[in-house]
Parts: C-alpha cells; sequence; structure tokens
C-alpha cells in the first residue's frame, strides 16, 4: 500500500506539513482558541463528513468564530484526493485567526485492547462539548496515567462520574449487564461513534459513578481513530476481556455502519 502523503492546505495552500506555516499572531496557536476535528478516510472516502462538518459548526458557533463550510469542504476534498485513496486521518482545524488549516496524517496503530488510569478532571462548562483547539489538559491527562504504567486516561469528575477518554467515548458492561455510556450532560464530547453506537446498540446513557466501571464485565472505548477498542484493565484491576458479547456486538454494529455508510 502507498505512504500518506503528509500535506497541510493552508487556506487552501498546499504544502508539505513539515514546511506548512501560519502567519503570526494568531490566538488559535497561542491560546489554543479555534476548532477542530479529525476525520477518517477508508479508501480515499471519508467517513462521516457531514457530522464532523456539524460538529465543527456548533462548536465554532459556541465559542463566536465563524467557519465558511464551502471551501473547507472543497480544500478538504482537493486535499484528500493527494492521498489517492490511501486510508488516512484529516484533520481540519480553523483558528481565531480565521485560518482554515487541514491536514493528511497517518493512521494511528492502537492495540487491540488498552490499560486505563483515572485521572481527576473537572469540565471546563462553558466549553463543555466544544472540540476546541484547547487540548492541553486532555494530553496532560494521558501522560499522567501513561506515568502510572497505563496507556489512557480515564478522566473521571472530581465527585466521581465518570466521564470520557481524552479523545475518546467510554462504554462498559455494568453488573446488572446494561451497556452504558456517559451522557453529554456530564461533560463529555458528543463523540461521532458514540452515537453511531448507541443508534444501533441498546445503550443507557446517564451520569454514572466510577465504582459502576471498576466492577464492569467489559468496557471499551470508541473513537474515529480506535473505533471499538478493548479496555482490559483500569486502574491495574482486571476488566474481563473475554468473553467480551457487548463489545463484539457494538464492534459489529459499527462495521456494518461503516459498510452501509461508506460506497
Ligand atoms: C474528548 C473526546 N471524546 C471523544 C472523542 C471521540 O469522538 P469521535 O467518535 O467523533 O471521534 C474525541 C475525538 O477526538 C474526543 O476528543
Amino acid at each position: 500500500m502507498n505512504e500518506v502523503p503528509l500535506l497541510t492546505s493552508i487556506d487552501g495552500v498546499v504544502t508539505a506539513s513539515g514546511e506548512a506555516l501560519l502567519p503570526m499572531p494568531d490566538d488559535g496557536l497561542l491560546r489554543g482558541d479555534g476548532v477542530f476535528e479529525v476525520l477518517r478516510s477508508y479508501e480515499g472516502t471519508l467517513f462521516a463528513l457531514g457530522d464532523h462538518l456539524e460538529r465543527l459548526g456548533r462548536s465554532a458557533a459556541a465559542i463566536g468564530l465563524e467557519i465558511q463550510r464551502d471551501p473547507l469542504e472543497a480544500e478538504t476534498a482537493a486535499l484528500l484526493a493527494r492521498a489517492d485513496g490511501v486510508d488516512c486521518l484529516v484533520r481540519i482545524v480553523v483558528t481565531r485567526g480565521g485560518r482554515r488549516i487541514i491536514g493528511l496524517e497517518k493512521l494511528l496503530v492502537h492495540t487491540p485492547s488498552i490499560s486505563l488510569a483515572t485521572v481527576t478532571y473537572s469540565p471546563t462548562v462553558i466549553l463543555n462539548g466544544v472540540k476546541s483547539l484547547s487540548y492541553a489538559a486532555n494530553m496532560e491527562a494521558t501522560r499522567i496515567a501513561k506515568r502510572s504504567g497505563a496507556a489512557e486516561a480515564l478522566l473521571v469528575r472530581p465527585d466521581g462520574i465518570v466521564l470520557e477518554a481524552p479523545t475518546s467515548a467510554l462504554f462498559w458492561v455494568s453488573e446488572s449487564g446494561s451497556l452504558k455510556t456517559t451522557s453529554l450532560e456530564t461533560g463529555v464530547l458528543d463523540s461521532i461513534t458514540r452515537d453511531r453506537i448507541i443508534e444501533h446498540c441498546d445503550v443507557e446513557v446517564g451520569a454514572f459513578p466510577i465504582r459502576d466501571v471498576m466492577t464492569s464485565s467489559e468496557a471499551f472505548l470508541a473513537s474515529t481513530t480506535r473505533e471499538v477498542q478493548t479496555v482490559d484493565s483500569i486502574d491495574g484491576e482486571k476488566i474481563p476481556t473475554s468473553p467480551a458479547p457487548r463489545t463484539l456486538e457494538a464492534a459489529k454494529a459499527f462495521a456494518a455502519v461503516l459498510q452501509a455508510e461508506l460506497p
């Protein structure tokens, strides 16, 4: 398979990503003031492009940032054509300075299962549900989890309500047998993968304490880059990964969504 061409488009001008230059000042960089999306291209087709652009629009509207959807769509399509059908990620960024930045990136390589460590995190409230460029707290949460020997963080509110991972949604099967995930009201992002799984599987959505997850019989992360990824431990406590019928059901449901929505 061919390599992903690492290219970036800034306001429609395409260069090698390593050579892309952003005119300064721009609070997108200086203050993390802007919005972004990460999409996945399967053989040249972007999954859920409309949903991603709508979420970008909602994020931008929430912070009073104007976005121009037509040039974003045209520039994304033009850049993606350069990937020549090779599976890749497409990052779309709009900065406070008004720059449209679109980049092609290699797919992330995720292990089939992953260990998590809980990290206390308070949603910012005014940025809840906004996929803003201010992701330093999310990135730091992952580093904190790694320092404790886990591969990824599981964000938990100070009042003990479980949220999500820094870049993915969490699902788990509680002792009662219900497949559960956190509600948007808790402060989590409106994940597109989460949304599709809720649509196709029987999921209880709400605000749940972390202890419900710690005693779960299955847990998994869901996101554009991970699709469905089994969680094998949290804070060193094993989560049974086999059998995992509800994880398998969600993975199959998401695979069917991809098949139905991609040409
Ligand atoms: C905080 C957060 N939660 C969840 C997700 C998963 O969202 P999606 O399924 O739309 O990729 C992301 C995506 O990056 C995220 O940043």
